[in-house]
């Protein structure tokens, strides 16, 4: 992957036809410094917002020693890290992965919502005596920019019993949740661990672990979170006033807090109607959360290699590359209003969710990855929201 000192830098000397991913490991690294300093337990990286090798080897580097996976690939992209700790905390799994899982690499932790998952786990693993095993519960996700809770979860009707049952099978018995990504109330947590209590008083069970899943928020124009910090003293206190044992230990499996910062995409425009731009990457590539959940990603114009402003500003959409009309980025993205074709734009905070939705719909999904050393567009490690922006100017 080549280096530039910043994406100006970069089209001072190229001029690109595809979207390049402009990656900035060095926002990773912090935000996993943050969280191994300041989460009250062990993080786990939730591999799926971005499994590329570069963001793992930077959040290993920078003290990240447990991962939760989805997939069979996602196992496979951590094999270079011995003494990595995998959960596969997909609460739906193929029986020949929980196999190949507990066989072939000695994943020891799984989650599950209902019985059948139970027993699925218990027959691909021959019965074993050594498992971690989590059960989902249902949780609040009003709270959140992308509610996930339709999918996954025991409700609280049916939790005691799975409980119950698990805690007969399990080594180690686990209640984990996902309060929903972008999750904008740090009480949100608070309110799902009271939950996890009612249920577990109600199994009468000890419990050896609760994991208080993603959810946590990244910076985006017009969607900035309460401080990380404030989340972190809520799940503290509502842990040490949970009915846990003192050996009860305490996971978070962050995917978007932790890289959302470590990317952006470079994308050109190539043709302009009116206030819709016709961009070469959309919906079907990294955009996807920007065409689907309408996320306002921060962007910038780039003109001649230079940051290009103007004193006026207009309101734009823009089209993806695709034929398909859903390919359709609503915004509003902010920019000059002089935007034509030729201009390229960079769009910040990509690094969760963006590219990794690429498919290769319609011939499209190709591009260059890039290393660029500038700031991130937006940062919530850094002593205040803004300057990290101002400094690229
Ligand atoms: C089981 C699980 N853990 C963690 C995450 C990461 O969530 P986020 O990116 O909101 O932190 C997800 C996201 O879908 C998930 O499904």
């Amino acid at each position: 992957m080549r280096t530039f000192e910043s994406v100006c830098d970069y089209l001072q000397r190229e001029a690109p036809a595809d979207p390049v991913v402009c990656y900035r490991p060095h926002a990773a690294a912090a935000a996993a410094a943050w969280f191994v300093r300041n989460f009250p337990g062990d993080v786990l990286y939730a591999v799926k917002s971005n499994p590329s090798p570069l963001i793992i080897d930077t959040l290993y580097k920078a003290g990240i020693r447990h991962f939760d996976v989805t997939s069979p690939f996602e196992i496979d992209l951590l094999k270079p890290y011995g003494d990595a700790r995998i959960f596969y905390m997909n609460p739906v799994k193929h029986p020949a992965h929980i196999r190949a899982a507990y066989f072939e690499d000695g994943i020891r932790d799984f989650s599950l919502d209902t019985i059948d998952e139970l027993d699925k786990i218990l027959v691909a693993t021959d019965y074993a005596r050594d498992l971690g095993l989590h059960v989902r519960i249902s949780v609040d996700n009003s709270r959140s920019r992308m509610p996930l809770a339709m999918k996954y979860g025991v409700r609280p009707s049916q939790a005691p019993d799975l409980l119950r049952a698990t805690r007969l099978r399990a080594e180690r018995l686990g209640v984990c949740f996902h309060v929903g990504s972008q999750a904008m109330d740090p009480n949100s947590f608070a309110r799902a661990i009271e939950r996890a209590n009612r249920s577990i008083r109600k199994a009468g069970v000890i419990i050896d672990s609760l994991d208080v899943g993603g959810g946590f928020p990244a910076a985006y124009p017009g969607i900035v979170p309460a401080p990380l910090d404030e989340y972190m003293r809520v799940i503290d206190t509502a842990f040490e006033n949970s009915l846990t044992s003192e050996a009860c230990k305490l996971y978070c499996e962050p995917g978007r807090a932790l890289v959302a910062e470590s990317a952006s995409v470079l994308v050109n425009v190539t043709l302009r109607k009116d206030n819709l731009l016709y961009i070469n990457d959309g919906a079907y590539g990294t955009l996807f959360d920007a065409a689907h959940f309408k996320f306002p990603y921060p962007v910038q114009a780039i003109r001649d290699g230079h940051i290009h402003t103007s004193d006026t500003a207009s309101s734009f959409g823009l089209f993806g590359p695709t034929c398909d009309s859903v390919d359709f980025m609503p915004g509003p993205f902010i920019l000059p209003a002089d935007m034509r074709a030729g201009d390229f734009i960079e769009i910040g905070q990509l690094g969760a969710y963006g590219e990794t939705m690429r498919s290769r719909f319609n011939g499209f999904g190709h591009g260059e990855r890039i290393h660029v050393n500038d700031p991130p567009f937006m940062s919530l490690f850094s002593d205040t929201l803004l300057p990290a922006a101002e400094q690229r100017r």
